[in-house]
């Protein structure tokens, strides 16, 4: 999906598209893209029902140099449920503006467009535009695959891309290659640029065996759960089981780690092999998870599995290996858990 395929000149713009327009939230346009893309995937992804603050956290990874950030946060604040009234009426009136044809004669403040019934106007995100594509169906998205999880190959030669969905296909596909890269939400790009690849790269965002969670004694979090999942995850059990209340102090050092897109497609398993390759990285999860005792489980085969400590996870050779899950221990509700990040701005 590109910020083209949501609204554009030929078939009519998107309402965020629009708004942002008009509550001139874009000068030179070079960020505006962004902006839009990630209003829309949040907006989506919340099913349209959002609140200011959730808007307003969810621009950290967001820079605009031209326009200063108060008409864009105005522009995405119209479509959160607790919008501010004087946004709305602002809206209305930018509306207005975009309709009124100038008649050439002395305004006698009779404007018919003032019968227009406010409670639409304000009717926060039931309002529509004509002019405008308000919703996107899923059929606006182009499935590579939709409901086959058969392992996808794309062979160009000398390079290689698979698309795992199973630890089977990831077994697989490192056994017809010498060397490979596996790829979970490729965020570690942002911190590690990487220019060369090797020839054969495995796609493991979406193997089954490392998403979801469970609970033994142990609390299990699969290695390609995103981080904003764990984060939710971390919520829930701190409020509903005391043996995991100290996963809200893991809840509030989160908030502080990278930004809202990061952490949506980021996942646990590629923040701990990036500490894994590179020592001095300064991975939260890794000291948050060792505060505690965790443990990783490590796949040299779909079905031969081993459990190793933080510690010693960093000393293993990791060829041919992957990061299957994490087990975070209950802790007695006597223990506290407290932690610090420092950093230079906390968004
Ligand atoms: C702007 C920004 C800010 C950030 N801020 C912080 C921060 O404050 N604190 C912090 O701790 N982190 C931070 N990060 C790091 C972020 O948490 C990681 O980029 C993310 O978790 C990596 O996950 P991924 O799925 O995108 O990994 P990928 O980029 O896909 O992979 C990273 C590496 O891990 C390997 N890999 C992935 N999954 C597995 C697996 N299951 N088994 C074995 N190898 C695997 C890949 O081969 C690759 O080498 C930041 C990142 C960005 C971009
Ligand atoms: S509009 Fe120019 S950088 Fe944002």
């Amino acid at each position: 999906m590109t910020v083209e395929g949501i609204g554009n000149r030929t078939h009519g713009y998107h309402e965020i598209q629009s708004r942002l327009a008009k509550f001139n939230g874009t000068q030179c346009g070079y960020c505006t893209p962004g902006w839009v893309m990630n209003m829309y995937s949040i907006y989506e992804s919340n099913n349209k029902k959002l609140n200011s603050t959730q808007i307003e956290n969810s621009f950290a990874g967001n820079l605009c140099r031209c326009t200063g950030y108060r008409p864009i946060a105005d522009a995405f604040k119209t479509f959160a449920k607790d919008a501010d009234e004087r946004l709305l009426h602002k809206l209305a009136d930018l509306e207005d503006l975009a309709i009124l044809k100038p008649c050439g004669v002395k305004c006698n403040k009779k404007c018919p467009h003032k019968k227009k019934d406010e409670s639409v106007l304000l009717g926060k995100l039931n309002y529509s535009n004509q002019e405008t594509k308000e919703t996107i169906s899923e059929d606006d998205w182009c499935f590579l695959e939709k409901g086959n999880n058969k392992m996808i190959v794309i062979d160009c030669g000398t390079n290689k891309w698979f698309k795992a969905y199973t630890l089977v296909d990831v077994f697989k596909a490192i056994g017809r290659c010498s060397d490979y890269k596996f790829i979970a939400g490729n965020t570690g790009q942002g911190v590690f640029h990487v220019t060369n690849y090797p020839r054969t790269v495995i796609d493991i965002f979406n193997v089954a065996e490392l998403k979801g969670h469970s609970i033994d004694v142990n609390l299990i979090l699969g290695a390609g759960m995103p981080l904003s999942e764990m984060m939710e995850l971390f919520l829930k059990l701190s409020n509903e089981n005391a043996d995991f209340s100290y996963l809200k102090g893991f809840h509030e050092h989160m908030d502080l780690v990278a930004h809202v897109p990061v952490r949506n497609i980021g996942t646990i398993g590629g923040n701990l092999y990036m500490k894994y390759t590179t020592n001095d990285f300064q991975s939260d999860l890794f000291l948050l998870f060792e505060s505690v005792g965790a443990t990783l489980t490590i796949a040299e085969a779909p079905n031969k599995m081993k459990s190793v400590t933080m510690l010693e996870f960093l000393k293993i050779n990791m060829k041919n290996k992957i990061i299957v899950n994490i087990m975070l221990p209950p802790l007695s509700s006597c223990c506290s858990f407290k932690s610090y990040k420092i950093m230079p701005r906390s968004q």
